[in-house]
């Protein structure tokens, strides 16, 4: 019996346990994944002890993603760059940490909503951590021009620092200016999200073949999501990145690559809309 399990503090509103023991039972096998409360200051000994306790490895959340890419050794130069980890898996006597949100955009946008990335500009919200992966998606598919609008405008010059001339600061309060000629909107701020302010923007200047993805998912529907499709656009909601990010890790502790379901999305969506705010 294989096990793993998403380390978190707190952890009590992981979905990951109903997307990978949908899995374990969709491909039956025998496997166990849980949530695990790990508080700050037992993260390390945590890490050290995943063989001891017979896991796999685990999923890594809020607030241990950096924390923990000090403690494992980097699967992959992507992770190495970012400098965060997500995932963490046993081979050969190492503990490795991967970070699968960047692959999980990618495949969740190409899967929901195909566009040509390197056929014109991105606009992305935002400069944070969720921001950071999805930046460096973009340029490694090859999107040409990401323009990011961040309330903090230095946030989005520390970008471009870190992953060059392709990423574009603009002022946060010119966005809407920005949206020309654009393929693809990408909100990765929290606003929208059930319990903060909605996200206002004007998106007239948004060519109506572009796609528009926001990477909330409690709502489901968030209105920048609504809005878009009123205005005719393919929308794409964070819960398509959940699912999508969560394919590397099953795959890396259970030896299987599973796909990303309509049964499966409708699981975890009835969980959002029935559950809690967060
Ligand atoms: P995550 O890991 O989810 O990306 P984060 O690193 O805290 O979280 O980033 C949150 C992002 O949402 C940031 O871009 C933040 O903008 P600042 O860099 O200016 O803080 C953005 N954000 C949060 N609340 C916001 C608000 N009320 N208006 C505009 N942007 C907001």
């Amino acid at each position: 019996m294989k096990k793993a399990c998403v380390i978190g503090w707190p952890i009590s509103h992981s979905r990951s346990p109903i997307i990978h023991n949908y899995w374990l039972k969709h491909y039956g096998l025998q496997g166990e994944y849980t949530r695990v409360p790990v508080p700050p200051e037992q993260l390390g000994d945590f890490i050290a002890s995943l063989e001891r306790q017979g896991l796999e490895g685990c999923n890594v959340t809020i607030p241990h993603k950096e924390a923990v890419f000090r403690l494992v050794t980097p699967a992959d130069d992507m992770t190495r760059q970012l400098g965060v980890a997500n995932t963490i898996f046993r081979r050969d006597g190492m503990t490795l940490g991967t970070s699968t949100d960047g692959e999980g955009f990618l495949l969740s946008l190409m899967a929901e909503a195909p566009c040509d990335l390197g056929a014109g500009p991105a606009v992305m919200i935002g400069a944070g951590g969720a921001a950071t992966a999805i930046a460096a998606a973009l340029v490694s598919a090859g999107c040409p021009e990401i323009r990011v609008a961040n309330r903090t405008l230095e946030k989005s010059q520390l970008l471009r620092d870190r992953f060059g001339d392709a990423i574009r600061p603009v002022e946060y309060d010119s966005l809407q200016y920005a949206l020309k000629d654009a393929v693809l909107l990408v909100n990765t701020t929290s606003l929208g999200m059930a319990g903060c302010p909605d996200l206002d923007v004007n998106l007239d200047r948004l060519p109506e073949s572009a796609v528009v993805y926001d990477i909330i998912y409690v709502p489901l529907e968030t209105r920048l999501l609504s809005l878009a499709r009123q205005r005719g656009h393919r929308a794409v909601n964070g819960l398509s990145m959940l699912l999508y990010q969560a394919v590397r890790g099953f795959e890396l502790w259970f030896g299987v690559r599973p796909q990303v379901t309509q049964e499966l999305y409708e699981r975890v969506a009835a969980d959002v809309r029935g559950g809690l705010a967060t």
